[in-house]
């Protein structure tokens, strides 16, 4: 099986090709090779390629510059997803995407199902939001990953500007009213992996991808200073300290117990996934 990876450069796209890349065939597509922005280039580029399996890893991302970037932020987020969908159609093979935490508003107070009513309360949210209906109006085969606070080995990744403060030995001022999952981009390719290898594609399901638990950013950065046995001030803030364009959902916990049944696992918690990634991945 030949599997054709978007956004391959990004924080789950570069990890997707190392997972993927003992089993499978794969061709990555990065910016330099495409840009995602030009919908009639990539519509020729993608329908002329062979492939068995497309998987888009790319999105605008910058949740604060998508309040100013509006509409690169709707092409990447709705209308390229869009564009995908209508591709594999055309191709008759599946697609698998990945969507976020902040389609919800994050004001319940119970863990978010995959049928909770999504209720984005910032543009990047919004965008998501848009390209996952998007896909599901398609009628396409695949799956489409509803993953939250996404950490990897990116110099833009959380956990390598911790890093970069640390070695600059800068005090840590960070949020703790924020909640969420930290999930690495190692334990989502993983979790991809299996569900690929599974060979079982039918018509598009959503299902949320999280570790077990949930904590705020200053939790994270803490247990992340005591895993890696580092003592450094770390100082935590609320939202209100900081300024940030874009509104944040202050509370999201993904329940992904629909995928752990599906795949027959049960998902490590996040701080389980953190010591994974750091030592053994
Ligand atoms: N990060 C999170 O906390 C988080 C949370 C929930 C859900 N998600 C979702 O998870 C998925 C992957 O996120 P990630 O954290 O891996 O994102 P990322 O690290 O920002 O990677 C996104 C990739 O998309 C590429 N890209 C963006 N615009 C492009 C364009 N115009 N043309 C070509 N390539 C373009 C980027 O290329 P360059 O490398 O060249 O910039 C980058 O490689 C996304 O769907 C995101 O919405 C992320």
């Amino acid at each position: 099986m030949k599997i054709l990876i978007l956004g391959a450069n990004g924080q789950i796209g570069s990890e997707l090709c190392k997972v993927l890349n003992k089993n499978y065939k794969i061709e990555k597509i990065t910016r330099n090779k495409l840009n995602y922005y030009n919908l009639n280039k990539v519509k020729k580029f993608l329908l002329n390629r062979q492939y068995n399996l497309l998987i888009n890893a790319a999105a605008y991302t910058q949740v604060d510059q998508a309040e100013i970037e509006k509409n690169k932020a709707t092409t990447l987020n709705a209308k390229f997803p869009k564009l995908l969908s209508e591709i594999v159609k055309i191709k008759n093979i599946p697609l698998i995407h990945y969507s976020t935490d902040y389609v919800f508003s994050g004001k319940s107070k119970f863990p978010y199902k995959e049928d909770s009513k999504p209720n984005p309360i910032n543009y990047y949210g919004k965008t998501k939001l848009q390209g996952d209906l998007a896909i599901i109006k398609e009628k396409v085969k695949g799956y489409i990953l509803r993953v939250s606070w996404v950490y990897g080995n990116k110099d833009h990744s959380f956990l390598n500007k911790i890093q970069n403060q640390i070695n600059k030995k800068k005090q840590l001022h960070v949020v703790n009213d924020q909640f969420g999952t930290p999930t690495s981009s190692t334990f989502i390719a993983k979790i991809t992996k299996k569900l690929i290898d599974r060979k079982k594609f039918n018509q598009i399901k959503i299902y949320n991808l999280s570790p077990k638990g949930k904590c705020s950013w200053f939790d994270f950065t803490n247990e992340y200073l005591s895993q890696k046995k580092i003592t450094h001030p770390l100082v935590a803030i609320s939202t209100d300290n900081i300024q940030q364009k874009a509104k944040r959902p202050q509370r999201v916990k993904l329940n992904s117990s629909k995928l752990e049944k599906y795949l027959k696992i049960k998902f490590l918690n996040w701080k389980g996934v953190l010591k994974k990634n750091l030592y053994e991945r």
